[in-house]
């Protein structure tokens, strides 16, 4: 997808209106509430179905601000997704609704293929109706559009890497090994697509490992914390050396802001956090904050007080387990002028932190159909 390149900080689009699907998730839910900070006059409407991902107090923090509304809704419903973009004006869809659990989609795959290349499908068409095909559209110059359709995709699309291979650049062949992953490929090529046929003005993120407040506890960093606070077992998958590149979900909101206004229309950018860790290395950083913040009961350990990574426990691996995630993102960098404002040691401190004081949160989740998917997941998986 090459296009003339953009010059650093020039503005090229301004959003007022915004669709945020899968606004009651994680990344979502942390990206509606950066938008309304640092645009408060702007509009902000969420369109989530609420699956076992999506959780309305994700949106408590920004409920009452006047320029927020929440739909609960399907992205495959296309009267509804085409309603909205009308009857809102929307200018910028921001598209993160998705099955995004790759130990979900080894065991039900469909809903991925369902959600995330279907429900992505529908999106399109809608935008496409509403932008491209009414009367009253302003222009079918991509270049000049003042619409924008930003889609979220992840780096597991690139594949597994190497331990000396270079970070996935933009210009890394799809090589996806999940129905996750093959998934988010699928609905990325569809994006580009209708860029290239059709001339919708969109744009495409290709981020790293997410972390951060709001995180559903299935994903490694919040499943540890709960884990580690209920004394139960740190399920580490294989020999725990697995590689991802951890970025915190504030940075991740900032690089999509800084495409929103400045990308390419048709371009792809990478986003990563710089930031390689082991899974161990994660989950032995998660036990010693929580070790100095909240010690062991020392009636609930046998020798006291104990660290929490005595609780790590070796499972049986993933099936397809990806060794190794790494981003360059160099081209966000030099185009956009992105750089990730967060260290590893104060972002995932907060993270523990956030978790620890949000117990309330915690429970409410827990409570929500989730020992379900742990007894799933976790029941035959001796190493
Ligand atoms: P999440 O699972 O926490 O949230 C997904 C949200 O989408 C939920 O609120 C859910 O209710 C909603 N949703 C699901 N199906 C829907 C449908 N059919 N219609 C409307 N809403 C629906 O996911 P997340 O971690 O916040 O990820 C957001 C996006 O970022 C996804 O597209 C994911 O592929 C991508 N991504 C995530 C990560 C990560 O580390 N979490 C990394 C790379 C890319
Ligand atoms: P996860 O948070 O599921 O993200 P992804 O699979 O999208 O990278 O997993 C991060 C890493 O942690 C991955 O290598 C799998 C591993 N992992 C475990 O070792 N144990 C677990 O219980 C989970 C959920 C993940």
């Amino acid at each position: 997808m090459s296009e003339p390149k953009n010059t650093p900080h020039s503005s090229l689009f301004t959003p007022h209106c915004l669709l945020v699907t899968g606004g009651a998730g994680f990344i979502g839910a942390n990206f509606v509430h950066y938008w309304l900070k640092n645009y408060p006059d702007d509009r902000v409407v969420v369109l989530d179905a609420l699956t076992y991902a999506g959780n309305l107090a994700n949106l408590a923090p920004v409920e009452n601000h006047p320029g927020f509304r929440f739909v609960h809704g399907d992205i495959r419903d296309y009267d509804l997704a085409v309603n909205l973009l009308q009857d809102e004006k929307i200018d910028t869809v921001v598209h993160f609704a998705a099955e995004s659990h790759v130990d979900r989609s080894v065991h039900s795959p469909d809903a991925f293929v369902d959600t995330n290349i279907l429900g992505t499908h529908n999106l399109l068409k809608a935008a496409k109706k509403v932008w491209l095909d009414s009367p009253q559209s302003s222009s079918h110059s991509p270049q000049s559009s003042s619409y924008r359709f930003h889609h979220i995709s992840t780096d597991e699309v690139y594949g597994s890497l190497g331990p000396d291979d270079p970070g996935f650049s933009e210009k890394t062949a799809y090589a996806p090994n999940s129905p996750y992953a093959a998934s988010k490929a699928g609905s990325d090529f569809l994006v580009r697509a209708y860029y290239k046929t059709y001339g919708l003005p969109m744009t495409i993120s290709n981020c790293s490992n997410n972390y951060g407040p709001y995180q559903f506890p299935e994903k490694l960093i919040p499943l540890i914390i709960l884990n580690c606070l209920e004394e139960k077992p740190l399920p580490i998958y294989g020999d725990g050396l697995n590689i991802r590149d951890w970025l915190y979900v504030e940075d991740h909101c900032l690089g999509i802001d800084l495409i929103l206004k400045n990308g390419m229309l048709g371009e792809t950018y990478n986003i990563g956090g710089n930031c390689e860790k082991t899974n161990l290395e994660v989950v032995n950083t998660v036990c010693a904050i929580l070790d100095e913040l909240k010690p062991r009961n020392p009636q609930t350990s046998d020798l006291s007080p104990q660290s929490y990574a005595s609780l790590l426990t070796y499972i049986k691996d993933r099936p397809g387990h990806d060794r190794r995630y790494a981003i360059d993102a160099s081209k966000i960098t030099s185009e956009l002028g992105y750089v990730p404002q967060k260290s590893f040691a104060s972002g995932i401190r907060k993270t523990v932190e956030w978790y620890l004081a949000n117990q309330d949160w915690c429970q409410n989740v827990i409570d929500r159909n989730y020992q379900k998917w742990i007894e799933q997941n976790y029941s035959q998986s001796e190493s």
